[in-house]
């Protein structure tokens, strides 16, 4: 994954990459560094560990350049180390360049380099790309302006994988060059002064005008002024889009911890994500200009992300059927890339992912488009990878969302799935104009039923507090529940390293059960009128086995030897996960803030998933 930040303008470097890699840090934090030009020369600082560390590095604070890159690393190719730590340089000394992405082809490259004489010390993909572009340089015997692009272009167009590059050289001191194919990157306009990052809100304190880069196109820059190529050196006109996001997002805000804070974000999420959709009488999308015609031919819609953005897919194909009765199935795009679905030109395919780089998920798009479908990408972040390659782009308006564990971005995701789901029942009537209403009415009530969640946290902080020290859990749930369940497992697994499952209340005596035994904590989810009486037969089940249960309902459930009941206010059941997940949300929080452990980072986790 990683994160990349670069500078180039007048003002001293060091402090903006050194900010900018901190806010990217979710990217990867297993090591860190920069490299700036300083009187005509590379100066490299960089070590294994966190962002943090790279302050204590003897005699970065005296560094005085005014154009440097940077980058914080998860590890792909290589141990964490010093060595394995980007910047890296070519054997000569001439260039330095970060890198995000992987090199699939590095091995071959790294072996024809050696074979013509070149030397590395580090064990990753990235160095290879340095050296290479060494070589083009050396071998050019034109020595015009454009020969430092001429060698960056040459050697990109050897690379097999996906890559974001910032490269310096001290044969063009004044000079950057940045590239990108399949990770992201963006280019933020500032007055006389450029800055670069993996990601907006990197960079959002600094400008709103930001440069979006499509594959295997070269920005040239110079302190004031950005010129564009594509594959023949040919002069490209690109232009800049503003970006609305308000820059505090990036910011904690006086909270603890990004998640936190994102959880308490989600009524002003969700009801930005509504925005003005619901206002007049029929659910509007301007960006799908769906006809009757065409959505009565669909037979079956696929809905396909990965993590989180998986989760909030299961949850809305429930509405999606029962509202346009079109078959859904939900699939892992890591899965559906390479199961040869069934898809043709009446299958319609939605993508979910709130950064809009994941990899999997985009490669899983252009499959589909490949082979017909229609594609729409349901994302939080504008001009992402996945914008440029979906037939339709839908911008859920969460905010950025920063900690690793995504939670506003999923609510958000729910919300906009109903909607589209709500655009197409209107289109089709196929289902009841009541069911239909209500629903619609529900999801303007949801931002303040949210806010009501989201009031009084204590009975959960309370729950953490008992149960913070456990080994093994289990969330239960049936229907839409059990989607909100394995999203609250996901949750717990990722930030407080507890094992636990999500289970189909109906299935846990197939085999689960097994593993219940005195003390074991469950959490049920009942937000089903019609299932209350099944889910509280599942829960007697394991109570009679001593476990210790947790109900989150919105139900009107006495409670039955129950440890704690979370009560939640009532909504339709299809959007009912937007308002059950928060307890969860929050309960998980508790517990990794009470175990002590890195909330917003935790281990081996990257936010954005931009490798296979
Ligand atoms: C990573 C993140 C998850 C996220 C998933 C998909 O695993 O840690 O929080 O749900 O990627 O990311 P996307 O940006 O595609 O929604």
């Amino acid at each position: 994954m990683c994160g990349i930040v670069g500078y180039i303008g007048d003002k001293k470097a060091t402090p903006i990459l050194i900010q900018g890699l901190t806010r990217l840090e979710y990217r990867g934090y297993d090591s860190a560094g920069i490299a700036v030009i300083e009187n005509n020369k590379i100066e490299v600082k960089k070590d294994k560990g966190r962002v943090s560390n790279l302050t204590l590095l003897d005699g970065i604070d005296n560094l005085e350049a005014t154009i440097g890159i940077a980058h914080t690393r998860w590890a792909t190719h290589g141990k964490p180390s010093k060595e394995n730590s980007h910047p890296h340089m070519d054997m000569e000394g001439l260039f330095a360049i970060v890198h995000n992405g992987i090199i699939e082809n590095y091995n071959e490259l790294k072996n024809d380099l050696t074979q013509k004489g070149y030397k590395f010390i580090s064990q990753t993909d990235t160095e290879v790309i340095v050296n290479l572009i060494n070589y083009y340089y050396n071998q050019d015997k034109n020595e015009d302006e454009l020969k430092f692009l001429r060698a960056v272009k040459n050697a990109c167009m050897d690379l097999k994988g996906s890559f974001a590059l910032e490269i310096i050289s001290n044969k063009e001191p004044e000079k950057m060059i940045v590239v990108r194919k399949d990770s992201p990157l963006v280019i933020g306009k500032g007055n006389g002064e450029s800055y670069i990052a993996s990601d907006i809100p990197a960079i959002l304190s600094y400008t709103r005008d930001f440069y979006f880069l499509n594959d295997y196109e070269f920005a040239y820059l110079s302190r004031n002024n950005i010129k564009f190529y594509d594959t023949n050196l040919n002069e490209i006109k690109k232009e800049t889009k503003a970006i609305e996001w308000d820059s505090k997002g990036a910011e904690k805000d006086g909270y603890e911890h990004f998640m936190l804070k994102e959880i308490n974000e989600q009524p002003k999420a969700i009801r930005e994500t509504i925005g003005t959709r619901l206002n007049n009488s029929k659910v509007s999308f301007d960006e799908l200009s769906f006809t009757r015609e065409y959505l009565e031919e669909i037979n079956k819609m696929y809905i396909v992300a990965c993590g989180t953005a998986m989760h909030a897919g299961l949850v809305s194909k429930n509405i999606f059927e029962k509202l346009c009765k079109i078959p859904v199935e939900v699939d892992i795009a890591s899965e559906f890339r390479y199961r040869d679905p069934l898809i043709n030109n009446k299958t319609l395919v939605i993508y979910i992912s709130q950064s809009g780089e994941t990899a999997d998920t985009i490669a899983a798009l252009k499959l589909a488009k490949a082979k017909g479908a229609k594609t729409i990408a349901i994302t939080n972040v504008i001009g992402s990878s996945i914008t440029r390659e979906a037939d339709y782009s839908i911008y859920t308006h969460a905010g950025p969302e920063i900690a690793v564990a995504s939670t506003k971005a999923y609510t958000s995701q729910v919300t906009m799935l109903a909607l589209i789901a709500l655009y197409f029942a209107e289109i089709l009537e196929r289902a009841d104009t009541n069911k239909i209403n209500t629903i619609k009415e529900d999801i303007l009530k949801l931002p303040n039923k949210a806010e009501e969640v989201l009031k009084d946290t204590s009975e959960i902080q309370e729950v953490a507090k008992r149960i913070y020290k456990e080994r093994d859990m289990f969330f239960l749930g049936r229907g839409v529940d059990y989607a909100v369940s394995l999203e609250g497992s996901l949750k717990l697994k990722e930030i407080s390293y507890i094992h636990s499952e999500g289970y189909a209340s109906g299935e846990l005596k197939h085999g689960p059960i097994a593993l219940i035994d005195i003390g074991v904590t469950v959490i049920a989810t009942i937000t089903n009128k019609d299932l209350v009486e099944k889910s509280i037969s599942n829960i007697q089940e394991v109570i009679s086995r001593g476990a210790k249960i947790i109900v989150v309902t919105n139900q009107n459930i006495e409670n039955k030897g129950f440890d704690t009941i979370i009560r939640i206010p009532e909504i339709s059941t299809e959007i009912s996960p937007v308002l059950s997940i928060i307890p969860l949300q929050l309960l998980s929080y508790y517990i990794s803030k009470e175990k002590g452990l890195d909330v917003d980072k935790p281990r081996n986790l990257a936010k954005s998933v931009t490798v296979e």
